[in-house]
């Protein structure tokens, strides 16, 4: 079965992003037609990139970036939940991103944003960074401004309007997930 990954991609204290990545998570759970996973990158601490060699020569050496390639690899695709921070994603999402090449290739990706202006100009960003890190990114999106789908900024109760748009995303993700699989090896659980 298709394995997707839902990348949380803010680990600050207090952080929207748990409610989303879970609303994500909660009703993608209940579809048939792939696995998803929370991936939470406070799970998998990673200093600013250290690595001596780039990612895309495929040669890490440090344990933390086997282990954060280890669990990437194990999914044909993924669904990015991003913040926006000045404009664009977080910083520790780009590191995390930065850090692995091969793992990420031949795989879709749809994506999750919340801000002011729903995180749009986030997204922006990392549609750029997908391409070259060759992932298929779907057009559909889901965009929740801290003004109406959050109470007091912080309780997320998002409407139900966004449920179709969530659907949509994942029906994008797991067929592109799906049609892309010949390009690259099985994926297979990580340990
Ligand atoms: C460093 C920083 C920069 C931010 N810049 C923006 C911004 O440019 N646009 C925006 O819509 N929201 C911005 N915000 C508000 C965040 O989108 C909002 O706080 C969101 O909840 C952050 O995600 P998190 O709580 O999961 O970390 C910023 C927040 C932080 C902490």
């Amino acid at each position: 079965m298709i394995r997707i990954g839902i990348i949380l991609g803010s680990t600050r204290p207090q952080r929207n992003g748990e409610q989303v990545a879970t609303w994500v998570l909660d009703n993608a759970k209940q579809r048939s037609d792939a696995a998803f996973e929370l991936v939470d990158l406070l799970d998998f601490p990673l200093p600013h990139l250290d690595e001596p060699i780039p990612p895309s020569m495929g040669q890490y050496q440090n344990q933390h970036t086997k282990k954060w390639a280890e669990k990437i690899a194990s999914f044909d695709g993924y669904v990015i939940v991003t913040p926006e921070y000045n404009h664009s994603t977080s910083g520790v999402l780009k590191n995390a991103l930065d850090y692995l090449f091969a793992e990420w290739n031949n795989k879709a990706v749809g994506f999750v944003s919340y801000g002011s202006v729903g995180g749009a100009r986030a997204v922006e960003h990392l549609r750029l960074i997908a391409g070259e890190l060759k992932m298929a990114d779907v057009r559909q999106q889901v965009t929740l401004a801290l003004n109406s789908e959050f109470e007091n900024y912080s309780v997320f109760k998002p409407g139900a309007y966004q449920l179709p748009q969530l659907a949509t995303l994942l029906d994008e993700v797991v067929a592109w997930s799906t049609a892309l699989a010949t390009l690259r090896p099985p994926a297979t659980p990580a340990p």
